[in-house]
């Protein structure tokens, strides 16, 4: 039997995503392969008790807790950190964590803004031999998957339009209390593209489809919120964004349209991610409101016809899940920490597609940070990526 490598995270942030990463390692029995082991020796949040009581008692692993992250990035218990706190930490945490000689998994969109993320990449290329890599784990879903097999297979011919988008309906409830990711100083100015915009970038910008041209629509819709006291308190994030791209096909060299939406306000969306590519010869469409259904067509005459295909199991990494069975986002968020730990093993095949890259969230801010000029300005901005 093979002795199977242990990478021992430190977890900064014990909120919604904290624990989401800690129940995926729980289950790490789940996956079949022989990559790395995930383990969880110690934990950092700013004071909830009662999170710290959740993983202590879930977790016999866990050997260190502290209010001071500086603690636990200094500790010889700790490889590696997952780190998922408001924006407005990324850049002092991330960097901190870098020159503590850890490697990082981050949540995006790292940095709050395109400031913050130009020097956590500046920090980043300081030190080539740690792993860093962004969260985004919708591409892991398997009709995601197969999106991406089927867009590497060049079957959509020529580009026409992609559309990607992420839409939420929660804050559809008025009366749903402010929170930090609907505050600017901590979410940033990008409103809900910071929060949601990194996910519809993710597969796009690594199939090579850079936005030349971007032009957005942004809207405020929700401008109060009550308070913790229940006191109306001003709420000046954007909650729906349209942005609309100009790209170049890069087999063709033509141009083709990319439409980037992160909705808040969506009516009757819970967490509806979703990837729609359309070309001369095929188009494809895959969305987690329906995780089993991968539609594509093929061009062929007058008349075309979806075809669904009722998508299992069919994960990058090999798991015991019976292949005909449903998947969901803690199936994916699994998966995805698997291929960052694929980034440890000494030997094997690299996976086929690894976490979001420090770079391609560069790119991302860039589209973001032109986004909220094209609606300041009302104009069309070049960039370049
Ligand atoms: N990948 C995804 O699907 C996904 C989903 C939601 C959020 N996120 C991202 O994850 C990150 C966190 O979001 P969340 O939803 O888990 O937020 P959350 O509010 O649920 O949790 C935030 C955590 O950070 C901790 N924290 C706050 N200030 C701190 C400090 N000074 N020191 C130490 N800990 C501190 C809080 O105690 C809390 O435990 C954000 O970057 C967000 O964009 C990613």
């Amino acid at each position: 039997m093979s002795i199977r490598k242990t990478v021992r995270f430190g977890l900064i942030g014990l909120g919604l995503m904290g624990k989401e990463f800690a129940s995926a390692v729980a289950r790490w029995c789940h996956l079949i392969d022989d990559g790395p082991v995930p383990e969880i020796t110690a934990i950092c949040n700013r004071s909830d008790q009662a999170a710290r009581e959740w993983f202590t008692g879930n977790f016999d692993s866990i050997r260190l807790v502290t209010g001071d992250y500086h603690e636990l990035i200094e500790s010889d218990l700790v490889d590696a950190v997952y780190c998922a706190v408001p924006h407005d930490l990324h850049e002092r945490y991330y960097i901190d964590i870098l020159r503590a000689g850890k490697h990082l998994l981050g949540e995006k969109p790292f940095g709050i803004d395109a400031a913050a993320n130009g020097a956590i990449l500046e920090e980043i290329r300081k030190h080539p031999d740690l792993i860093v890599r962004c969260s985004s784990e919708f591409p892991y879903y398997p009709g995601a998957k197969r999106m991406i097999e089927w867009i590497q297979s060049g079957a959509y011919g020529r580009l026409m339009e992609v559309r990607a988008g992420f839409h939420h309906s929660s804050d559809m409830d008025l009366s749903k209390p402010i929170n930090w990711k609907r505050m600017i100083e901590r979410n940033g100015a990008y409103g809900s593209m910071g929060d949601l915009g990194f996910h519809t970038h993710h597969i796009p910008l690594r199939m090579g489809w850079k936005p030349q041209t971007v032009w957005a629509d942004l809207l405020n819709i929700a401008t109060e919120r009550p308070d913790h006291t229940g006191a109306m308190v001003p709420c000046k994030t954007w909650d729906n964004a349209v942005i609309t791209c100009r790209c170049l096909d890069p087999v063709y060299g033509a141009p083709f349209s990319m439409v980037l939406e992160t909705k808040r306000m969506a009516p009757g969306q819970t967490n509806t991610w979703f990837i729609e590519v359309y070309g001369t010869a095929g188009s494809a469409r895959f969305s987690t409101h329906d995780p089993r259904s991968f539609f594509h067509l093929e061009t062929t005459g007058r008349e075309q016809g979806w075809t669904r295909v009722d998508i299992g199991a069919d994960f990058w990494t090999p798991s015991i899940t019976g292949g005909i069975f449903e998947t969901g986002f803690s199936d994916a968020f699994q998966q995805m920490i698997a291929a960052y730990l694929s980034e440890f093993a000494s030997a094997g095949a690299p996976h086929p597609f690894r976490c979001g890259s420090p770079e391609e969230t560069g790119m991302s801010h860039t589209i973001l940070t032109a986004a909220c000029e094209s609606d300041r300005t009302g104009k069309r901005i070049d960039i370049d990526l």
